[in-house]
């Protein structure tokens, strides 16, 4: 079908209840400023090509695009669409097994150390084609699309070897070019030592070596990432590799992204800050220390509460502290087949208010436009405002803080990705 919207008319957005535009700085807002998401009454947006030309009230957008098509919201809430900046959409089979198995009380870093977990995976996708990768990665994100997410990233990290790692970056690529989402790809071959180094005498510094000198030069070389992510937790990658594995990917160009202070705090959140990486992901475990270093750093602290509810800890990362410290808090799916696949991004906002205990504005600003920092991508995603990337969506209720309130329900009824559509049909 001829995407709408991508013709060079102007088509303009009206007859929202409310429009919450999250405009204001083109960066990462902090503290108090995640406070305001600027919601409007009886305000249009008009797109034209793949950016917003005019946010205005829907009349005077009718007066400056005369004869432009118009998209009735039927009362609808207009919104930017949500940037989900951080997922592993890329796998194979789920893991059902290991998720019965948390709940007896074995814990995720002993089910990874009996070899399931991230090697789990690992095995699973290896056996698998490119093909069949895509196949089942495409679905995926129409079910994001379908929640009213525009802008996905993407981690590989379950090849661990160079030509797996290469043929998952290479799936995401393909995943780019089909003109559905925006797709950013994280080169994520530090997840884990694979099984067939850990216990090889200098396995892990052979595989360290293997992603600095074989994986990282290829994926610069082959423009097949943004950034390069690290899972720094104890037991997994500690500071020292990660402040190695993620200079030598910067080196070549790839900016840094780091699982941090996951489950443990082993000082990531501290080395993130220190390095001035994009982002520092999860910080469940994080310490005061690591909360006033994010809070004083450019990085952004991208938060998955989705994922501590599946592992079943009772713990959330400390984002009132991150938030009231002065931090830019983001908030993200970690959509994946071991601690959470989840594919909605409205259960993500839910789990902010209830779990994370952000108001319903900062939220909302969590899953825009401090996502889109968290991709490096503030200067033209995450609010509706003109020049901005037409990414934008229309959920089927009449007050921003519907949203995260009604969890569970499936209200986005439209979304554009940059001025096409991408559900319902893309
Ligand atoms: O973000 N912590 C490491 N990586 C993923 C989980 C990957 C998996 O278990 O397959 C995460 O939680
Ligand atoms: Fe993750």
């Amino acid at each position: 079908m001829t995407a709408l919207g991508n013709d060079g008319i102007v088509t303009i957005f009206v007859n929202a209840a409310q429009t919450v535009t999250c405009a204001g700085p083109a960066r990462a807002r902090r503290g108090t400023e995640m406070q305001d998401a600027d919601v409007r009454r009886g305000c249009g947006v008009a797109v034209q090509g793949d950016r917003i030309v005019g946010v205005d009230a829907d009349d005077a957008l009718r007066r400056r695009f005369p004869g432009a098509r118009e998209i009735d919201c039927e009362g609808g809430l207009l919104a930017p669409g949500f940037v989900d900046s951080h997922t592993h959409a890329v796998f194979g089979r789920a893991r059902y097994e290991e998720h019965e198995l948390r709940a007896t009380g074995v814990p995720y870093l002993e089910i990874a150390r009996r070899g399931g977990g991230i090697h789990a995976s690992v095995r699973d996708l290896r056996a698998r084609t490119d093909d069949d990768l895509f196949a089942l990665a495409v679905p995926r994100l129409r079910t994001l699309a379908a929640g009213g997410v525009t802008t996905v990233e993407i981690k590989s990290g379950y090849g661990l070897t160079v030509h797996d790692e290469l043929r998952s970056l290479r799936v995401i690529a393909r995943l780019a070019a089909i003109g559905g989402l925006h797709v950013v790809a994280t080169c994520m071959g530090a997840h884990e030592v694979p099984m067939e180094y850990r216990d090889a005498p200098d396995g892990r510094r052979t595989w360290i070596d293997c992603l600095t000198g074989e994986l990282y030069p290829a994926v610069a070389a082959e423009g097949l990432a943004a950034f390069a992510d690290v899972f720094c937790e104890p037991g997994v990658f500690d500071v020292a590799e990660t402040r190695h594995l993620l200079a030598a990917a910067a080196a070549l160009g790839l900016r840094s992204k780091l699982h941090a202070d996951e489950l443990h705090d082993g000082g990531a959140a501290a080395l993130a800050a220190s390095i001035d990486a994009v982002s520092a992901d999860h910080l469940a475990a994080i310490s005061p220390a690591g909360v006033q270093a994010l809070a004083r750093s450019r990085t952004v602290a991208t938060l998955l509460p989705a994922t501590m509810l599946f592992l079943g800890t009772g713990r959330q990362a400390p984002a009132r502290a991150l938030i009231d410290a002065g931090a830019a808090v983001a908030v993200a799916t970690d959509f994946n087949p071991g601690t959470s696949p989840l594919q909605s991004f409205p259960l993500v906002l839910t789990l902010a208010v209830s779990e994370l205990r952000m108001s319903a504005s900062e939220a909302w600003i969590a899953g825009t436009v401090n996502g889109a920092a968290a991709l490096g991508l503030a200067g033209t995603t995450g609010q509706l405002a003109e020049g901005f990337r037409a990414d934008l969506a229309v959920h089927a209720v009449d007050d921003f803080r519907a949203l995260p309130y009604w969890f569970g329900e499936r209200l986005c009824t439209l979304a554009w990705a940059g001025g096409r559509a991408c559900h319902p049909s893309w």
